[in-house]
Order: C-alpha cells, then sequence, then structure tokens
C-alpha cells in the first residue's frame, strides 16, 4: 500500500508489554491503518524487526508476522513517527516514583512528560495523544497544557485508554476483551476525537464492549481495577494462613465462595503472593491519590492489599526456614519457577526476588530454574549473583537439594517425574508449593514432605 493509502497513521511511543502487543494488534486487525512504534531503546526495535521478539508471549510473533513490513512497523526515527501520525498511542513506563514527593508510591511521570514535549518539539498539525500507560488520576490535564501550551496554533485532545490486558494471555485479551476503555473531554472537540479512537477499536470489538466515558473516569477505572483484583488475592491469601491453623482446606473454600456468582471464581487463587508491574504500582498510586485528597481511611483501606502481600511472601520463607528444622544455611535449595506468573518471561516485582533475597540472606545454596525468565532473574539477582545458580533444567536443579519451591505456576512442572527429582535429592526431602498446582498426596507417597500453601502440611517427620 503506497503511504497515501493508508487511512489513518498511528504511532506508538513504547514498544513494552503494553504497547508492542495492542500495536500488533490493532496493525493486524486493521490493514487500511499504518502503525508504527518507537521506543529509545533501539535493541529492543531491533528485536522486534526480528523472530526473537523482546518479550515472551504466547501466540505473539504470529500477530505481529501477519501485520510486519505491511502496516506494521518498529522504527527508531521517533521525531518522523510523530510527525507523520494524526493519532500518537503513549505506553512509556510510568515506574513508582523513588525520589522527592510522593516517593515509594505516587507514578513517575518524567518519561510521560518527556514524551509530551517530544511530541510538542515535532509536531507540525493537530493530533490525538492516548494515555496507554497507567497514570494517576487527571495526568491528562497536566498533559493537555503543557501540549497546548504551544504557539503553533496546533491543538491537541488527550485521550485515556488502558490497557487491560494481562501478560501470558495478551494476545485473547487484546483479541475479544471483556471491555474497551476511551475516556475523553466531554467537549465537542473530545467527543470527535473519542470517537477516532473507538472507531479503531470497532474493527473487531464488539460495540457494546466498547464503554465511553470522561477522562477522570477512565483513568481512575484502571487503577480500581487493579486493586480490585489485587485485593481479591490478598483476601484470599489472608485467609491462607487461616486455613493453615485451622485445618481448613484453601482450595475447598475459594471453590465454595467462588461458586457464588456474586463472588465469581476467577482470583481466588490463594499464592505465594502477587507480582507484575502493575498491581503494587497502582494500588501505592491510588494510595497517594487518596491521601492527596485528604481520604486517608480511603488510603489505608487500600495500602493494605499491599501490606498482605509483602506478609504472604514473608509468611512463605519463614515457613520453609521454621520447617528445615529453622536453618537453611548451606542447604540447597531449588526454586521452580522465577516469572511474576506462569506464560512469560517478566519478573517485574515478582514474589521470587523477594524469595530468593531471604534465602541467600539466611545462606541457602540457592538455584533457581525457569523456562522463560532466567535471563530477567540475572538481571534482578545482579548484586548477588554469585551466591545463586541458574540452571535451565528442573532435574538439574533439583540435584543434591534438599527442598524445592514452586514460584511460578508453569504448567511443565505440574508433569515432572518426581520420584526421579526425589531420588536425587537430599533427605529429607521438602515440596513447599508457593501456587498450589502439585498431586499433594501422590507427592507425599513418593517420600517428600510437603507443604502447600492454605492446607495442612503433609510430614513424614
Ligand atoms: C508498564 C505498565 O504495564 C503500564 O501500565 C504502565 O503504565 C507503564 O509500564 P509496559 O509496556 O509493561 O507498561 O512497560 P515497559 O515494558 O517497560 O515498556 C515501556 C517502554 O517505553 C520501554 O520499552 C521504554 O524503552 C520505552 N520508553 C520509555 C520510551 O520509548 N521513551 C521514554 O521516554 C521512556
Ligand atoms: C494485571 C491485570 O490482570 C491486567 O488487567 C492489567 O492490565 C495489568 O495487571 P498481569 O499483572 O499481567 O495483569 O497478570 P495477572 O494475571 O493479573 O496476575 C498478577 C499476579 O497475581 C501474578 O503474580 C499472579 O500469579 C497473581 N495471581 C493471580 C494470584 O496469585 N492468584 C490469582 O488467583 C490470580
Amino acid at each position: 500500500m503506497s503511504e497515501k493509502k493508508y487511512e489513518k497513521k498511528i504511532t506508538c511511543i513504547g514498544a513494552g508489554y503494553v504497547g508492542g502487543p495492542t500495536m500488533a494488534m490493532i496493525a493486524a486487525k486493521c490493514p487500511q491503518y499504518k502503525v508504527t512504534v518507537v521506543d529509545i531503546n533501539k535493541e529492543k526495535i531491533k528485536a522486534w524487526q526480528t523472530d526473537q521478539l523482546p518479550i515472551f508471549e504466547p501466540g505473539l510473533l504470529e500477530v505481529v508476522k501477519s501485520a510486519r513490513d505491511r502496516n506494521l512497523f518498529f522504527s527508531n526515527e521517533i521525531d518522523a513517527a510523530i510527525d507523520e501520525s494524526e493519532i500518537i498511542f503513549v505506553s512509556v513506563n510510568t515506574p513508582t516514583k523513588m525520589f522527592g514527593q510522593g516517593a515509594g508510591k505516587t507514578a513517575d511521570l518524567q518519561y510521560w512528560e518527556k514524551t509530551a514535549r517530544d511530541i510538542l518539539r515535532v509536531a507540525k498539525s493537530d493530533k490525538i495523544i492516548v494515555e496507554k500507560s497507567t497514570l494517576p488520576v487527571r495526568t491528562s490535564v497536566a498533559m493537555e497544557r503543557i501540549l497546548n501550551a504551544n504557539e503553533k496554533g496546533i491543538h491537541f485532545e488527550v485521550i485515556s485508554n488502558p490497557e487491560f490486558l494481562a501478560e501470558g494471555t495478551a494476545v485473547s485479551d487484546l483479541e475479544s476483551p471483556d471491555r474497551v476503555l476511551v475516556g475523553s473531554r466531554e467537549t465537542p472537540p473530545g467527543l470527535k476525537a473519542r470517537q477516532e479512537i473507538v472507531d479503531i477499536f470497532a474493527n473487531w470489538v464488539p460495540a457494546e464492549k466498547i464503554i465511553t466515558s470522561d477522562t477522570w473516569s477512565s483513568e481512575l477505572s484502571k487503577l480500581v481495577a487493579n486493586a480490585f483484583l489485587a485485593q481479591r488475592i490478598s483476601s484470599i491469601n489472608s485467609i491462607s494462613a487461616l486455613c493453615e491453623r485451622t485445618e481448613a482446606d484453601i482450595s475447598m473454600v475459594s471453590k465454595a465462595i467462588g461458586s457464588d456468582r456474586r463472588i465469581g471464581a476467577k482470583f481466588l487463587n490463594a499464592s505465594v503472593g502477587f507480582g507484575g508491574s502493575c498491581f503494587k504500582k497502582d494500588i501505592l498510586n491510588l494510595v497517594y491519590i487518596c491521601e492527596y485528597y485528604g481520604l486517608p481511611q480511603v488510603a489505608e483501606y487500600w495500602e493494605n492489599v499491599v501490606k498482605i502481600n509483602q506478609y504472604q511472601e514473608e509468611r512463605f520463607v519463614q515457613n520453609m526456614i521454621n520447617t528445615m528444622f529453622n536453618t537453611i544455611a548451606g542447604k540447597r535449595v531449588a526454586l521452580f519457577g522465577f516469572a511474576f506468573k506462569a506464560n512469560t518471561g517478566d519478573t517485574r516485582e515478582s514474589p521470587a526476588i523477594f524469595i530468593t533475597r531471604k534465602l541467600v540472606e539466611e545462606q541457602a545454596d540457592v538455584v533457581i530454574t525457569d523456562p522463560q525468565a532466567l535471563s530477567n532473574a540475572k538481571e534482578d539477582l545482579a548484586d548477588i549473583i554469585q551466591k545463586v545458580t541458574l540452571e535451565p533444567d528442573p532435574y538439574k536443579a533439583a540435584l543434591g537439594a534438599h527442598a524445592i519451591a514452586i514460584i511460578t505456576e508453569w504448567e511443565e512442572y505440574k508433569g515432572l517425574d518426581y520420584t526421579k527429582i526425589f531420588n536425587v535429592m537430599e533427605k529429607p526431602a521438602f515440596v513447599f508449593d508457593g501456587r498450589n498446582i502439585l498431586q499433594h498426596k501422590q507427592i507425599f507417597d513418593i517420600g517428600f514432605n510437603v507443604y502447600p500453601i492454605g492446607k495442612p502440611g503433609l510430614s513424614h517427620l
């Protein structure tokens, strides 16, 4: 297709976990648009141009390949891409701010603001700027002020279009989302810009699943969705601690309460704790906003979701130490999984990071195995890397180990030959199942001492 034949030209700034897959799906579904994804990280852009994508996401390569070099382009030419596009999605990262006012809680918007200023510097015509990154409520006001304080006579309309995809299922989440949310100012130009964005998704998302709102509700909904999801996990995890004291079984409790349609069955799996780039960051952001607006009780309520998660991670390690006769110094401990969830190589905020550091502090000899996350693990543990071993083969990881701890719910860990593993481990051999994915009775019958989450332990001792 020659350049001028494209119906719309769309650029996305930020080729990460959100920007890359989202734009690939838009391009795949809408061959009539030109979609260009740019990033300051040249290596990442290069990787998007090959079959070794910079992120592991099931099914993504096929989507990318279906559109790449047809109407999907990955480029380092940020200015050129801004200049030619009428719609610019921004999905640069917004990490928790680690300095100054709001440190440890609010979002660090420096990349967002820098990107807005780049757009302003380059733009020669009116543009729609779409917030894809999760941002504190009312960020769009600041962005509008920065963007529209120009003397070029250019008008920018800022739209909020938060992304709800989950890693590991990004392709199906993008292909058939529960909903797409598009927020705008409710002025004539705001509504027109909103419609332009709605029109993109309407190419494949049914109309009733496209929700429109004012900008603030859209920005806030993203934070609240993540806070509610995380709250369910902290709720069930808090009850898992009680189950362990009372011989109740958390899986039964989850099933019993999840069968109530008002509660629902999803996000009730007790675990070693939630990780990922969003939950903690977004809740702390919500907490900060509540404090800022003078709502300390509301802030405290949500902050406890993060505190329970920290408690769950600590409890898991403490339980390992207590069970292994109060000392793990010099003992080999194999962590099965390092990613924050299955089907991703992403390790951001993974409970594995905290657990590894705690075990190393206790002078355990930690060996980590994971099918996708070992290169990220190496970076996360750079300062203590000489004290841990990274081993792609779980059987080799278990060799001579006193304990295995399941940290990530990889399907392949369910099907391993645990008799073979038991035979090469030190005795007594322990399994700590931080995801409740193993057949505990069977594993116990092999000879293991088994400690699930939220269920009584099975011990031969
Ligand atoms: C994450 C969260 O999922 C999202 O909700 C949050 O708002 C932003 O961070 P994600 O796509 O996972 O989004 O982040 P990441 O994979 O780190 O990608 C961000 C990309 O933006 C990186 O590739 C980075 O190089 C790029 N970037 C950052 C720029 O191109 N320009 C900048 O100025 C800063
Ligand atoms: C989340 C939201 O689901 C998504 O809508 C948003 O866009 C980004 O943040 P993500 O972090 O990729 O997505 O994965 P998610 O499936 O939500 O899992 C987050 C964490 O919770 C993982 O560590 C997962 O293992 C854990 N989890 C999830 C549980 O411990 N128990 C559960 O029942 C569900």
